[in-house]
């Protein structure tokens, strides 16, 4: 079944939401970098100008999943991943605009010092930070806050739908810049975390979209099983939003093999991805997410998926201050 803007917006409306993005994001002709590619013309949807603390998709999925938070009375937000985390950023600036505490509790990996980046960032915005080397530690932390009286929303888990409803939202707007250009686009690049892509697959489907979505993992995976997960989350936005569709593994097209051997390692692609952009446009991906996305349709404009009078949109999602702990690997040989 199709449905209009209208009715999705409507639909939408029903969820309890934050303002926190600065939206719409631009959507961004990249001439030079599509001439330089010899490739397809390239509009870049710029997720990583949400506004809030550097930006990204976080900023924008926040807007929903963190609203329960505020409404159910939590006072800290807790978030814990790699040391150059864009979530535990964003959770920390978050927290800091809404007066609630944030705690990360991050890895500490070979990016934690010295203290860069989004890792710097965290400190700024006056999460307490925490960097730990074994899992276990985490349920400490936890219990000493519960015993302290503080209610945790965990920016991961709580509200974990609630991210991928932001990006049925974001589809419809990318949609409506796609219109008013009078383009028809041939594909959509996104990183195939979980929740960007799965809300603009969402979207596309519910409007009656036929466009191509395809998601860059930024970590090694079984691309068939990570289909069958988004399907499985893409059905429970569904649910939310009361949208009668079904999702299977059919509808997602995402792939690994432009992860590197692990999630957080820079390949000689994204480096060339991160470069490419900067020179020819002044445009900053990350080495992480964004710029692995890119390195994927960079090697699919080289092999010959498309031709110069079709359209690729590269759905921009953030985390440009990883890039500044990432120097030394991004420097290293002839930038
Ligand atoms: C810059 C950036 N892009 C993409 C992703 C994937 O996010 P999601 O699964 O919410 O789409 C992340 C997640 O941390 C991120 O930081």
């Amino acid at each position: 079944m199709n449905y209009s803007i209208q009715d999705i917006r409507a639909a939408l409306g029903t969820c309890s939401r934050l303002s926190l993005a600065d939206l719409p994001t631009p959507l961004t002709e990249c001439a030079r970098l599509a001439k330089t590619l010899g490739g397809p013309r390239l509009l870049v949807k710029r997720e990583d100008q949400t506004g809030l603390a550097f930006g990204g998709n976080k900023v924008r999925e926040f807007e929903y999943s963190v609203a329960p938070a505020v409404e159910e009375g939590y006072d800290v937000l807790l978030h814990g991943a790699a040391s150059q985390s864009n979530q535990s950023r964003l959770t920390a600036a978050v927290a800091a605009k809404l007066g609630m505490k944030a705690v990360m509790v991050g890895r500490k990996d070979e990016y934690a010092t010295p203290v860069n980046g989004n890792l710097l960032l965290a400190h700024l915005f006056g999460a307490t930070v925490h960097l730990i080397e074994r899992e276990k530690e985490k349920e400490a932390i936890l219990a000493n806050l519960k015993a302290e009286g503080h209610r945790v929303y965990n920016t991961s888990s709580d509200g974990y739908y609630y991210r991928s409803v932001s990006y049925v939202d974001g589809f419809l707007e990318l949609w409506e810049q796609v219109q008013a250009l009078d383009v028809q686009p041939d594909a959509i690049y996104v990183c195939a975390g979980v929740h960007t892509h799965t809300g603009l697959v969402v979207g596309a489907k519910a409007l009656g979209v036929d466009v191509r979505i395809i998601g860059i993992s930024p970590s090694p995976q079984d691309d068939a099983k990570k289909n069958v997960q988004l399907a499985d989350v893409a059905n429970e936005v569904c649910k939310i939003l009361e949208l009668d569709l079904h999702f299977t593994a059919c509808d997602f097209e995402s792939y690994g093999a432009y992860a590197g051997p692990a999630y957080g390692v820079l390949t000689p692609q994204a480096r060339e991805a991160v470069l490419l952009a900067a020179q020819t446009e002044g445009l900053l991906l990350d080495p992480v997410y964004a710029g692995k996305t890119f390195g994927a349709l960079i090697d699919h404009i080289r092999t010959g998926w498309y031709a110069e009078d079709q359209t690729a949109i590269f759905v921009h999602t953030g985390g440009t201050p990883a890039l500044f702990a990432y120097g030394d690997e991004l420097m290293a040989g002839d930038p």
